[in-house]
């Protein structure tokens, strides 16, 4: 929302009210049908990347050309230089401007701010709190929407939260099984995060299946424990791919790093290496009630999940790629709208 009003910003799903939800994904359906709409034509919006993307900027940049708007598209170390988000401090390192004076002036060029930061990857409970995007948005004077933070991937849970809607219907009283994946370079927990809580917040019953080691972040474990709770809803954790499997409607394949080890790569290799085989195959599919696959990808072929499942008739994966483009197109006319 623009004008005097503080801008509505995006940074993690619960930003949201379950109203905003269901209205983003009813048009997003709409628009996927083929509506048209020419929301964003007198709008530019700005997107900054500090680190890699193919689906998130691609479909961004598509979203944004659809609504007949313009996107201003920068990379870190490329395009611009390191900015500093710690406030306070004397800055005399390698970032020559700070995120304040960023944000402030991008702000007078753009209508809406989206941001991928990048993790410093030393300390968890340092990048746990999301210091990037939260200085983004503490000094944005319009929306700043969260392309994936340490801690969330909102955007990504919007997209999930239509493929689950596509599949099943009514989301309430069915079960998602998340289940960690094998990587030589496990992503940030960020998008099981927002899933996690996007379908429990659904009514679905959630089971999450990884090694000894991988738990999530905790707070956001216990807020889920919370959620769960308040809706009458189940929450599994730390169980095996087959027991997380087995009743489910769909399984959610993801590979996520350790917090125990995080930032220390000696000892993340060797618990990784003591992690064991976690592929997903049909054997792992069979245990659910014909189960739909869904993985946020990037995906390891064969060793995340094998190709039979990926290119199988229950494979939801191109979907859910899909489905970046029409919710962020749904999200953009919510937040941008006068
Ligand atoms: N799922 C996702 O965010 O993909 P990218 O990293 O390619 O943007």
């Amino acid at each position: 929302m623009t004008g005097s009003s503080p801008p509505l910003h995006f940074i993690r799903l619960q930003d949201l009210t379950d109203r905003q939800i269901e209205d983003i994904l009813d048009l997003s359906e709409r628009m996927k049908r083929g509506a048209s709409r020419a929301e964003l034509a007198t709008h530019t919006i700005g997107l900054l990347f500090f680190r890699g993307s193919l689906r998130t900027r691609t479909s961004l940049v598509a979203a944004v050309h659809h609504l007949g708007g313009h996107t201003v598209n920068l990379t870190a170390a490329s395009d611009f230089w390191e900015l500093e988000a710690q406030d306070g401090t004397i800055m005399d390192g390698a970032a020559p401007e700070h995120i304040r004076d960023a944000a402030a002036v991008m702000s007078k060029y753009v209508s809406a701010l989206a941001i991928r930061p990048k993790q410093a990857g030393q300390s968890w409970t340092m990048d746990r709190k999301d210091m990037n995007i939260q200085a983004w948005a503490a000094h944005s004077q319009v929306p700043v929407i969260n392309m994936e933070s340490c801690l969330w991937h909102p955007l990504q849970a919007l997209a999930d939260l239509l493929t689950l809607r596509e599949s099943l219907g009514n989301l309430g009283g069915n079960k998602l099984a998340i289940v960690w994946t094998r990587s030589p370079q496990p992503s940030s927990p960020s998008v099981v995060h927002s899933i996690l809580h996007g379908a429990l917040r659904s009514g679905m019953n959630v089971s999450i299946a990884h090694p000894p080691g991988y738990e999530l972040d905790e707070s956001v474990l216990d807020a889920a424990q919370t959620s769960a709770a308040e809706r009458g809803v189940e929450l599994e954790t730390g169980l095996s791919m087959e027991d997380a499997a087995e009743g489910a409607h769909v399984v959610y394949a993801r590979s996520w790093h350790s917090l125990e080890t995080y930032g220390n790569p000696t000892l993340a290799a060797s618990q990784l290496a003591r992690a064991g085989t976690w592929t997903i195959d049909e054997a792992v599919m069979a245990r659910g009630e014909q189960a739909g696959l869904m993985h946020p990808m990037p995906v390891r072929r064969n060793l995340e999940v094998t190709d039979e499942v990926l290119d199988g008739p229950r494979s939801l994966i191109l979907a859910q790629a899909e489905n970046r483009l029409h919710t962020q197109k749904g999200l953009l006319s919510l937040l941008l709208r006068p």
